[in-house]
């Protein structure tokens, strides 16, 4: 995987590996543009003439809805195929197969896929850019960990010093894979990963957090930490993932109610991927620290729109 390193044109963005905290920046300044702008009513044409295929191979609501509404913010068009088993796929036509086709469509392919590694291994047919809008359960979710960053460096102003709690499914969330990565470059940030003994984080993140010098520590006890948290990233235990006799057993661990917000700090925040289920009870929502269906998914347009003008445009 190439470095980002300030040129973003024509880029493949698979992993958040890929960014320094230039790059991080540079996305960041972007996205504030744009967010001014379009909360004063700006219409935007940069990316007119320029088409995005968006290939899904697995659901989604919000990355794929987003990188379509991002694209239309921008004047650009878009191939929505949120659902490939409706494509040729299906016929038996191969990835490779795929690529070279929508490559001759599009501008850049934006592939959300049911096995790590896809979007990478699509990115080496391709002749335009490749984003990964999540790859398998072990894999990263780098647009959802850019839109997590900007959420929490908007709220806090800045990345680095802060006590990042993630709790819940540890072994099988992109999203934690990608955020976690990205958070070592800041080196005075704490991450604590809350979660059963049988859903940790991977070996993979742990050794990429030992090799980055993080400060993390594992724990099952969210008691332990909770008056701590600034940052409180909470998931769902991924059904889809695990056996249902587990799911059933797990099912009321790590459930945040009120009084689970009560022991947080005043100026921290709670942040989810989403979907959410049943982990976050619904008077939480009302909380102001409660941003997940508010400040973080707006933000998910926002970055969105600025890493699509980056890639696309010199
Ligand atoms: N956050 C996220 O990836 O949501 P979707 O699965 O709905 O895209």
């Amino acid at each position: 995987m190439k470095q980002i390193n300030g040129h973003f044109y024509g880029q493949n963005i698979i992993s958040v590996e890929q960014f320094s905290k230039d790059d991080i920046e540079t996305v960041f300044q972007l996205t504030t543009q744009y967010k001014k702008g379009i909360e004063e009513g700006s219409v935007y044409a940069d990316l007119s003439g320029k088409i995005l295929a968006a290939l899904f191979y697995e659901p989604s609501s919000r990355t794929f809805s987003s990188f379509i509404a991002a694209m239309q913010r921008l004047g650009g068009g878009f191939i929505p195929l949120s659902n490939m088993a409706n494509t040729s796929s299906a016929k038996g036509e191969s990835i490779e197969d795929t690529v070279r086709v929508f490559s001759k469509y599009a501008d850049a392919l934006v592939v959300r896929h049911f096995e790590a590694g896809v979007p990478e291994m699509m990115s080496r047919y391709a002749e335009v850019p490749v984003i990964n809008a999540g790859d398998g359960a072990t894999g990263e979710h780098p647009t959802q960990a850019l839109l997590d960053a900007y959420t929490i460096k908007d709220n806090f102003g800045v990345l680095d010093g802060l006590n990042i709690v993630m709790v819940g499914d540890l072994a099988h969330y992109r999203g934690v894979n990608s955020l976690a990565k990205l958070m070592t470059l800041y080196p005075k940030t704490k991450l604590y990963f809350v979660s059963p003994p049988v859903l940790k984080i991977t070996n993979s993140l742990r050794t990429y957090l030992k090799k980055r010098k993080a400060t993390f520590f594992e724990l099952e006890d969210l008691n332990k930490v909770i008056k701590l948290v600034d940052v409180l990233n909470v998931t769902r235990l991924k059904k889809e993932y695990i056996s249902e006799h587990l799911y059933k057993q797990l099912q009321n661990s790590y459930v945040i109610d009120i009084k689970t917000i009560n022991r947080m700090k005043k100026k921290s925040i709670i942040i989810h991927n989403l979907p959410r289920i049943w982990e976050i009870v619904r008077e939480v929502d009302r909380d102001e620290r409660a941003v997940y269906l508010s400040r973080q998914v707006r933000n998910g347009l926002f970055i969105r729109m600025a890493l699509l003008r980056l890639i696309l445009k010199k």
